[in-house]
């Protein structure tokens, strides 16, 4: 059976924080941040409620596509609104839908992760589920932090999944999980996310070359016929690193980080917008989507697009 992506959409807060803006208050520079980690500014704003309904609706309307046609609802996120209830219920009210919702939380592979429990989903009966990858991050950072205020933010990014029993775009999935490493990067309850970012810069690199070589494997494919990798957006070092160990050349890799920094379980959907808005999503062509995070956990996908 196969599955199809059928819409897009996105959303990410007005408020554009520079790296100038941020060492006003931190021991820190412009030339550092974008030298270490390529991010050049981010947005910062609303909550993963707002901004990922609003990233749902588009996706809906890029589909051509009512919330009554929607099956299930499936959240990833790292930074719910609540604790209770899940943030996908108060995301299902917003948008008038009455179908089962539910939070997926595998921090920066998430939207990976709620791509393939769709295709799950899919396979046990269902016609169109809603994804969304939305994060409100910038709540969860200590402002005085400089090792991660100068790296996460907020956004949103979503689509529809859709049945299709003549065709597929979804051609394999690698995922795992590595809870060993837990401590790396954690964000205790009324606590702020902490990092040992140099392990985890460590670990992400050997994760995405490995599941990426995997998803490749199962797809039956080769790294020279990928026309797009779509990367967690992370940190341009990780990105480059993880080209050069593929040996993909970095003009295949999308890179959005630069406007937006990271921003979890949303920076998968951020960059597949801004290839598809700049022409470089073409019919018929291969492309991988990667993603690593807190857990640690990883993702990789590769698809055919329709
Ligand atoms: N501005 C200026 N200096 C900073 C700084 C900042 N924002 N953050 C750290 N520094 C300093 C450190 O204190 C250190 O100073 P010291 O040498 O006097 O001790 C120096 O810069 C080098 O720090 P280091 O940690 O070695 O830098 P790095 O090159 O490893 O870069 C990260 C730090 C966090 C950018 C990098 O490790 C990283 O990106 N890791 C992966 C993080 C990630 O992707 N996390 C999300 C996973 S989903």
């Amino acid at each position: 059976m196969g599955v199809r992506f059928k819409g897009w959409g996105i959303a990410v807060p007005d408020r554009i924080v520079t790296n100038d803006e941020l060492s006003l208050t931190l021991d820190t520079s412009d030339a550092w941040i974008i030298e270490r980690t390529g991010i050049k500014e981010r947005r910062i704003g609303g909550s993963a409620r707002t901004l990922g309904a609003l990233a749902g609706q588009r996706a809906l309307d890029d589909a051509g596509l009512k919330p009554q046609d929607i099956d299930f609802l499936v959240l990833a996120t790292t930074s719910p609104d609540r604790m209770l209830p899940a943030t996908s219920c108060l995301i299902a009210d917003d948008l008038k839908m009455n179908c089962p919702a539910m939070d997926l939380n595998a921090a920066c592979s998430g939207f990976m992760y709620a791509v393939r429990t769709a295709q799950g989903l899919l396979e046990t009966g269902n016609k169109r589920i809603l994804v969304i990858g939305a994060e409100h991050l910038s709540r969860w950072v200590d402002w005085t932090d400089r090792n991660m205020a100068v790296l996460l933010a907020d956004g949103a990014g979503a689509t529809v999944l859709e049945y299709d029993p003549d065709g597929n775009d979804l051609l394999s999935s690698s995922l795992g999980a590595d809870g060993s490493a837990a401590d790396l990067l954690t964000c205790e309850h009324g606590g702020f996310i902490q990092m040992d970012g140099k392990e985890v810069f460590r670990r992400a690199v050997r994760v995405v070359v490995d599941s990426a070589e995997k998803a490749m494997f199962d797809a039956d494919i080769k790294s020279e016929d990928l026309s797009l990798v779509i990367p967690h957006q992370a940190n341009i070092r990780i990105i480059q690193a993880a080209m050069k160990r593929l040996g993909i050349e970095m003009e295949r890799a999308v890179v959005v980080l630069d406007r937006y920094g990271n921003t979890s379980s949303a920076s998968i959907p951020l960059a597949f917008d801004d290839a598809r808005k700049n022409g470089r999503i073409k019919v018929g062509e291969y492309a991988l989507m990667t993603g690593f995070g807190a857990g640690m956990t990883w993702a990789s996908s590769v698809v055919r697009w329709s």
